[in-house]
C-alpha cells in the first residue's frame, strides 16, 4: 500500500515539474513552427539582443524593447534567419557588417527606430530581401542606395524622410517587383514636385504630414500608381490642401482604388471628397477609420448619376458631432447614389432610405449599425440587388426581413445573422425565390422558423438559435445543399433521409446522445458531416453510430478530437474511438446464447462426473473430512474425559478380521504412534472379564468405530459393544460411534430384536468402504481425520502387546441386548 502512495506522489511530482517546465518552456515563447523555429522577444525591455540564440532560429521577433546599437556580433550564428522584427526600439545605428551571416533574410522590419543613417554596404548580402521596413526613423532624405538594384524579389519597402529629392528615388524607381512602397511622411518639410512619379509600384500608401503645407505631393500621388491609401488625413478647419488634388484625378488617372484612413474630418468635407473623385478614374473608394468632427450640416445632394466608381465604403466610424439637426442624414440620401457595391460597415446608422428610383445597386453591406425590420419594407427600386449583408443589426421580426425581399428580384444572399430575430407559427412569410443562401445564425428563432424558409435556398446557416427539433416544414426545400445547426438545442435528429440534395450537414454542439446514431444512418446522401461537441453516451448505441462511420463513404468533420464521451460518468472526456464495447455485452441474444451455452455444458460435465466418477461420493466424502478438521480445531483438548487413552476402540466380526489387521488398522495407526487403538487382541487386561475390557476400552476411547457386514450381525458380541457404545453416547451426549459398512447389510438380514442397531444404521450417517482403490485414499483420510484429536496428557496404560487367545465368536445366541 506504501509503495503504491509513494509512486502515486513521485509521478504527480515528475508530472507537476513537467507542467512547470513546459509552461517556462512557453513564457519564453521559444517554440517549433511547422518549417522552423519562432522566438519571440516582444515588450521583453531588453536592452540588447540576446546572446546564445539557437541557431536554428528561423524567426525572431524582438519588437517593442529598448535596443539602441546593434553590434556586428549579433546575429552571426542566426544563419536561418528569414524574419528580424526590430520595431519599436530605439536603435540609432547598427555595423555595417550585422547582417553578413544572415542571407537568408527576407523579412526586416526596423521601422519605428531612431535611425538617422544606414551604411547600404549592409544590405549587400540580404539580396533576398522581400520586406523591408526602415520607415518611421529620423531619417532625413530617402535612403539611396546602389545596392538597393540587388533586391531582385523586394515586394514592400517602408521609408520615411524629412525630404524627398527625385534623384533620390532613382534606385527604387527601377525596382520592377515591388508591390507596396509605404512611405511615412509624418514630418516632411520639403519636397521636390515630381519625386513620387517617378516610383513603379502597385500601390503607394503614404501617411501625410500632420500640417500639409504644400499639397504637391498629392498631386504626384494621383498619378503614380493603380492603388493609392492616404493616412493621417486631418482636415479640422480647412480641407482644401486635400480636397483640391483629389479634385485633379481625372477620367484618365492611374488611380483606380484609393483608401483614406485614420481620417478626421467633417460631414461637409468628407462629402467634398467624395464628390471629387465622383467622376475620376476611382472605381474603388474606401474610407475606413474615420472621426467625425462639427454638427451635421445641411447637406445638398450632388448629382449622384454619372459615375466611373463601382464601390464606396466606409467604415469604423466614431462621431464627435452632438447634435443633428439636419433634414435627411446624408448617409441616406446616398441610397440615391447610382453605383453597384455599397459598403457602411459600423458607422451607426439607423435607417437607409429605398431608393427613389430603381437603382443599380448590386452589394449593400450594413454589417454593424442600429437598422431596424423598417428598413426596405415594400421598396420595389432594388431590383439588381443581389447581395445584402444585415449583420449585427436590430433586427426583431423574420417575417419583415422575409417579407422585405420579395421585391428583390435578383436577390441571392442574405445575411442577417446576429440579430434578435424571432418566428412565431402562423405568422405571414414570404420569400424571394431567387434566393439561395440564407444566414440566420445568431438570433433566437425556434423550431417555428422551419416553417419560414426561403423555397429554394441552398445554403442555410442556422447555427447557434435555439431550435430543439427539426421541424417538418424542411421537406419542402428541396434544394438544400448545406445545412448548419450546429450550437442550437437538438437532443435527436429526425431522419435524414428526405433530404434529397444535403451533402454538408452540421450538428455539432447540441444535445445530440446515443439514441440520435439511428438518425446519423439515414443521412446516406451527406457528403460531410460535423456532429462534435455533443453529449455523447457510450453505450451499446454508440457501435451503431461507429458501424455508420465506417460504412458512409462521407467525411465526419472534427473526427476524432471533437467526438468525447459524457455519460457514463467513467468514460467521460474519453474519445469515441478509444471506446471498445464488446459484441457480447452489447448482443442480448449472443449474451443469452453464452450463458445457455456455458450452464449446458457445466450440466453435461456435472452429470459425466457423476455417472463416471462418483463425485457425490467424493463431494460428500470432502465435505465430512472439512466438518470433521474444523469441529476437531475446535475440541479444547481439556474439554475431552481425563481419562482417554485410545483414540479409537474398534469393534468387528472375527470374520472381518484379516480387513481390520490388514487395512483398517495400519491404515490409521500409519506407524508413526500418534494413533492410539483400542484392539481387543491386543489391548485387553487379562484378569478381567470380557466385559469388563470392552467397557474399559470403550470409555477410555475418543471414538468406537464398529465394523459393520453381515458377519456383524451374526457376532453376538459385536451387538454387546454397539450396545455399550451406544449407550455411552447417550449418557455423555459425545458423538463417538463410528460406523463403516463394510459389506452392504440387506435390511432383512437384521434381526427385528436388534432394532438399535436399525435404528443406528437408519438415523446415522455411516461410511460405505469403497470397492474403487482410487476412493480409498480419502476413506482413510477422512477417518483419521474424525479420530486424530489430542488425548490429555497422561501415561498410557498398558502399553505391552497381550495376546489372548480368548475367542469373542462363542456363544452367540447366549447374550441378551435388553
Ligand atoms: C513587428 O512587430 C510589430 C509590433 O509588434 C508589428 O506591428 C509588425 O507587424 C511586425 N512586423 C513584421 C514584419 O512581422
Ligand atoms: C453566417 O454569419 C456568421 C457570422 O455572423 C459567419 O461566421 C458564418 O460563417 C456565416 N455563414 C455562412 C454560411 O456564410
Amino acid at each position: 500500500m506504501m509503495k503504491i502512495l509513494e509512486s502515486i506522489t513521485f509521478i504527480s511530482y515528475v508530472f507537476i515539474i513537467l507542467c512547470t517546465c513546459m509552461s517556462m518552456f512557453c513564457n519564453n515563447t521559444q517554440f517549433p513552427t511547422n518549417n522552423g523555429f519562432t522566438i519571440r522577444y516582444s515588450k521583453k525591455s531588453l536592452n540588447s539582443v540576446p546572446e546564445n540564440l539557437p541557431p536554428k532560429t528561423t524567426i525572431l521577433d524582438l519588437s517593442e524593447n529598448n535596443i539602441a546599437v546593434l553590434l556586428s556580433s549579433d546575429f552571426t550564428s542566426l544563419s536561418k534567419l528569414t524574419l528580424l522584427n526590430l520595431s519599436y526600439n530605439h536603435i540609432r545605428e547598427f555595423d555595417a557588417i550585422v547582417f553578413r551571416f544572415n542571407a537568408e533574410l527576407e523579412h526586416l522590419d526596423l521601422s519605428h527606430n531612431n535611425l538617422r543613417n544606414i551604411t547600404c554596404g549592409s544590405l549587400q548580402i540580404i539580396k533576398g530581401l522581400r520586406h523591408l521596413d526602415l520607415s518611421s526613423n529620423k531619417f532625413e532624405n530617402i535612403l539611396h542606395c546602389k545596392e538597393f538594384s540587388y533586391f531582385l524579389h523586394l515586394q514592400y519597402l517602408g521609408l520615411s524622410a524629412t525630404r524627398i529629392q527625385r534623384s533620390s528615388l532613382k534606385e527604387i524607381a527601377q525596382l520592377g517587383t515591388l508591390h507596396v512602397i509605404f512611405l511615412g511622411l509624418q514630418n516632411l518639410s520639403s519636397y521636390e514636385p515630381g519625386s513620387l512619379q517617378v516610383l513603379n509600384t502597385n500601390k503607394l500608401h503614404i501617411v501625410l504630414p500632420v500640417y500639409l503645407k504644400d499639397p504637391f505631393i498629392l498631386y504626384d500621388a494621383m498619378n503614380t500608381s493603380r492603388t493609392l491609401e492616404l493616412s493621417q488625413v486631418t482636415c479640422e478647419k480647412a480641407c482644401d490642401n486635400v480636397i483640391e488634388p483629389l479634385s485633379t484625378i481625372s477620367k484618365n488617372s492611374k488611380v483606380s482604388t484609393l483608401i483614406i484612413s485614420n481620417i478626421t474630418v467633417s460631414w461637409k468635407y468628407l462629402n467634398q471628397m467624395i464628390e471629387a473623385v465622383w467622376c475620376s478614374s476611382v472605381e474603388y473608394l474606401n474610407v475606413h477609420h474615420l472621426i467625425e468632427l462639427g454638427e451635421f450640416p445641411y447637406f445638398v445632394p450632388f448629382n449622384f448619376s454619372k459615375t466611373s466608381l463601382k464601390a464606396l465604403s466606409i467604415q469604423h466610424w466614431i462621431s464627435k458631432s452632438v447634435y443633428y439637426r439636419g433634414p435627411p442624414h446624408p448617409v441616406q440620401t446616398y441610397s440615391e447614389m447610382m453605383i453597384e457595391s455599397f459598403t457602411f460597415v459600423d458607422i451607426g446608422m439607423i435607417h437607409f432610405m429605398c431608393p427613389s428610383k430603381s437603382s443599380i445597386f448590386h452589394f449593400l453591406n450594413f454589417t454593424r449599425n442600429r437598422l431596424t425590420d423598417k428598413l426596405f419594407q415594400n421598396c420595389n427600386t432594388l431590383p439588381h440587388l443581389e447581395t445584402l449583408i444585415l449583420r449585427s443589426n436590430r433586427l426583431e421580426m423574420l417575417s419583415l426581413v422575409s417579407s422585405m425581399t420579395t421585391s428583390m428580384k435578383s436577390l441571392q444572399y442574405l445575411d442577417v445573422s446576429n440579430n434578435k430575430l424571432q418566428y412565431e407559427n402562423g405568422e405571414d412569410c414570404h420569400w424571394s425565390e431567387t434566393l439561395l443562401k440564407l444566414n440566420l445564425s445568431a438570433n433566437q428563432l425556434t423550431s417555428a422558423a422551419f416553417g419560414c424558409l426561403p423555397i429554394n435556398v441552398k445554403i442555410l446557416d442556422l447555427h447557434n438559435n435555439q431550435i430543439s427539433n427539426i421541424h417538418k416544414g424542411i421537406m419542402a426545400l428541396k434544394s438544400l445543399e448545406e445545412l448548419n445547426l450546429a450550437s442550437n438545442w437538438l437532443a435527436d435528429l429526425r431522419d435524414c433521409s428526405h433530404f434529397n440534395s444535403l451533402a454538408v450537414l452540421n450538428v455539432g454542439m447540441n444535445f445530440l446522445h446515443s439514441l440520435s446514431f439511428h438518425s446519423l444512418q439515414s443521412c446516406q446522401n451527406v457528403r460531410a458531416i460535423n456532429a462534435g461537441n455533443n453529449p455523447f453516451q457510450c453505450d451499446c448505441e454508440l457501435r451503431d453510430f461507429i458501424n455508420w462511420r465506417t460504412q458512409t463513404a462521407g467525411d465526419i468533420l472534427g473526427w476524432p478530437e471533437s467526438y468525447k464521451c459524457q455519460y457514463p460518468e467513467h468514460l467521460k472526456g474519453t474519445l469515441l474511438k478509444d471506446v471498445h464495447l464488446s459484441e457480447v455485452s452489447c448482443n442480448t441474444a449472443v449474451l443469452l446464447g453464452i450463458v445457455l451455452g456455458t450452464m449446458a455444458a457445466l450440466i453435461i460435465c456435472i452429470l459425466f462426473l457423476c455417472l463416471y466418477f462418483d463425485l457425490p461420493w467424493y463431494v460428500k466424502m470432502t465435505w465430512n473430512w472439512t466438518q470433521t478438521k474444523r469441529r476437531i480445531r475446535n475440541t479444547n483438548p481439556k474439554d475431552l474425559p481425563q481419562n482417554l487413552t485410545y483414540h479409537a476402540f474398534i469393534s468387528y466380526s472375527q470374520h472381518d478380521a484379516s480387513w481390520v489387521k490388514d487395512y483398517l488398522i495400519p491404515n490409521l495407526e500409519k506407524g508413526d504412534g500418534s494413533i492410539h487403538i483400542c484392539q481387543h487382541e491386543r489391548n485387553f487386561v487379562p484378569g478381567r472379564s470380557i466385559i469388563e475390557n470392552i467397557i474399559n476400552c470403550i470409555e477410555k476411547s475418543y471414538k468406537s468405530i464398529f465394523v459393520l457386514s453381515p458377519n456383524f450381525i451374526q457376532s453376538g458380541w459385536c451387538h454387546y459393544e454397539l450396545y455399550f457404545a451406544h449407550h455411552r453416547l447417550f449418557t455423555e451426549n459425545s458423538d463417538s460411534l463410528i460406523l463403516i459398512l463394510l459389506e452392504p447389510i440387506p435390511q432383512y438380514l437384521i434381526p427385528s430384536k436388534y432394532y438399535k442397531l436399525k435404528a443406528l444404521m437408519a438415523k446415522r450417517t455411516y461410511l460405505e468402504w469403497p470397492k474403487e482403490k482410487s476412493k480409498h485414499g480419502l476413506f482413510w483420510a477422512n477417518l483419521r481425520q474424525s479420530i486424530n484429536v489430542q488425548l490429555p496428557e497422561h501415561k498410557q496404560e498398558n502399553k505391552k502387546v497381550f495376546n489372548t487367545s480368548q475367542e469373542k465368536d462363542y456363544e452367540p445366541d447366549t447374550v441378551s441386548l435388553n
